[in-house]
């Protein structure tokens, strides 16, 4: 059965500050995109602070939320919204876990992030979290849709 784009499964991924700064954009679009995931939306923001607590707010009692947000609105962040299959979940399988030094060789932490405050990368955990991530960071009109389009070589 052909599924159509308007219900298929979507995430919010974004490129940290640092992610940024060290000039691995390219390098984390192309893991996602080689997958076979779509690009939905993309942009690039400075978080202010207060976006960044609301970004986090389920977070607010942690000892590290201040440093978090701090470091979150330091500088250009990479919005995205992506697309596929399974997305949410596989999405942070090839991110790797939170602590770049548990996070298995082959994930985007494993490879290139050494501490858990310069994780270069955040993704959703979850199908209401990215509800709630895509509505906060983009509006409706910024989301593309796919559906209709002859792109049915993927996956
Ligand atoms: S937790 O502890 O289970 O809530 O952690 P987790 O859900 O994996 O992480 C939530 C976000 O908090 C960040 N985090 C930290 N930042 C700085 N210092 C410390 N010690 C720390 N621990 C967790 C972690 O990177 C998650 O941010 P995102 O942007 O979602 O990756």
């Amino acid at each position: 059965q052909e599924a159509r784009a308007a219900e298929m499964e979507r995430t919010f991924i974004a490129i940290k500050p640092d992610g940024v700064q060290r000039g691995l954009i390219a390098e984390i679009i192309s893991r996602f995109e080689r997958k076979g995931f779509k690009l939905v939306a993309i942009k690039i923001v400075v978080p202010s602070k207060g976006f960044a607590q609301k970004h986090y707010y389920d977070l607010k009692e942690r000892p590290f939320f201040n440093g978090l947000c701090n470091f979150l609105s330091s500088g250009p962040a990479v919005a995205m919204v992506w697309e596929g299959e399974g997305v949410i979940k596989y999405g942070r399988k090839l991110i790797g876990a939170t602590d770049p030094q548990k996070s298995e060789p082959g994930t985007i932490r494993g490879d290139l992030a050494v501490v858990v405050g310069r994780n270069i990368i955040h993704g959703s955990d979850g199908p209401e979290t990215a509800k709630d991530e895509i509505n906060l960071w983009l509006k409706p009109e910024e989301l593309t849709s796919y559906s209709n389009n002859a792109e049915k070589w993927i996956y």
